[in-house]
């Protein structure tokens, strides 16, 4: 097999890593701009909610939203000699609403919004969007600054392509035409109406109903009309957005788990970004167990009879995780046709400082293979 997520990385300025809760995005995000920067790309891996320890050994202990190089002395201590800078950081999702704020929206309206009482509300309730935030990240990431790699880790996502509906989902709100009627004269002159209520399940209906009283239609009339001149810079991001997902030096890395219910939610998700036409660079299948080596089994056949039981139940168990996991592996790979699957191994501990993103990165990298 050829190196796959080697050639991919090498050829994109943008990787994402997706797929549902758990299965190892930010792990395989980190391990890849890890790897990129030891073989000489610079890169910039923006990781969401990571472990503590893994945002630890990265250096990231408290701040939000900073791109921090990763300390020379962490990279000794790992004994690794990366040949350009990597960075990290962590996405503060609030932060970045904030930074979107300040960065587009006119200067006399700025410090306006950013103290509206129902902005700091709304700006939560969307941050809870994470994949929106994410995504004008991405934006604000690859417009402004230079890395040669940024390695995008993404929320786990219940539905799997919310965060390209993401951009979509704000400019619905923005165009909404009770937001619209909003900012008629009419709520000026204080005639709101019950017409607030039809706001059906929208983030501005479950915001305004955090508020009550006056104070409040206030407040969101003041925060409509200093937005509003913010509509189409909102959408043309958005576009760009979009565009930039698509484009041939963005590689998507789906990662995925072995156990049947997690296939299924990949093979979804894969027919998916096809569909969107997302570039595939490879599903990575993580936490595979792997076979019970032959020259174990002769191992414990030598052990005195009572050991040998004990320990030949647990080589038993440990076998039928391996072929379940290898039918598993047959059926992605059957049912994504085309994209090819990197296999990475159980490790038996977590992976969460650079020596064990590097060791990981030798399956990503085509270092080492493991097949079932
Ligand atoms: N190959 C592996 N072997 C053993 N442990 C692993 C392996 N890959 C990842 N892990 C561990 O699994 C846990 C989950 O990984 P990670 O946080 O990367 O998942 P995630 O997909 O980002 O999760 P979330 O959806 O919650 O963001 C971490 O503790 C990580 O160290
Ligand atoms: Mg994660």
């Amino acid at each position: 097999m050829s190196p796959v997520l080697r050639e991919a990385v090498e050829h994109s300025d943008v990787v994402l890593t997706v797929g549902s809760g758990g299965v190892g995005k930010t792990t395989v995000a980190a391990a890849l701009a890890l790897r990129a920067a030891v073989e000489g790309q610079g890169s910039l891996v923006c990781t969401i909610d990571p472990a503590r320890r893994l945002a630890n050994s990265l250096g990231l202990e408290a701040l939000g939203n900073a791109e921090l190089p990763i300390a020379p002395a962490l990279f000794d201590a790992a004994g690794l000699k990366p040949r350009a800078t990597m960075r990290a950081m962590m996405l503060d999702m609030k932060r970045t609403w904030d930074d979107l704020i300040t960065r587009y929206a006119p200067a006399d309206k700025r410090d306006k919004i950013l103290a509206n009482r129902f902005y700091q509300s709304l700006s939560s309730a969307l941050a809870g969007s994470q994949e929106y935030v994410a995504m004008e990240k991405l934006y604000e990431l690859r417009t402004h600054r230079d890395y040669p790699l940024i390695v995008l880790d993404t929320p786990p996502t219940a539905h799997a392509l919310d965060f390209l509906d993401a951009p979509n989902r704000l400019l619905d709100f923005m165009d909404n035409d009770a937001a619209k009627w909003l900012l008629t004269p009419a709520l000026a002159a204080g005639k709101f109406g019950l017409k607030l209520f039809n706001l059906g399940g929208s983030y501005v209906a479950k915001t305004i109903s955090r508020f009550t009283g006056t104070e409040t239609l206030q407040q969101l009339a003041d925060f409509m009309l200093n937005i509003s001149g913010m509509n189409e810079g909102f959408k043309e991001r958005a576009r760009q957005t979009r565009a930039l997902l698509e484009a041939d030096s963005t590689s998507f890395v789906l990662v995925t788990g072995p156990m049947p219910e997690r296939l299924d939610e990949a093979i979804y998700f894969h027919t998916l970004l096809k569909q969107n036409k997302m570039k595939v660079a490879a599903i990575v299948v993580n936490r595979v167990h792997a076979p019970v080596p032959v020259a174990l089994w002769e191992e414990v056949a030598r052990l005195p009879t009572q050991q040998q039981q004990k320990l030949e139940l647990t080589l038993k168990e440990s076998d039928l995780q391996a072929r379940q996991d290898a039918r598993g592996v047959a059926k992605l790979r059957e049912a994504c046709d085309g994209t090819p699957l990197v296999l990475v191994p159980r490790f038996e501990h977590d992976v969460h400082d650079l020596n064990g993103l590097y060791e990981l990165s030798h399956w990503l990298w085509g270092d080492r293979l493991f097949e079932v």
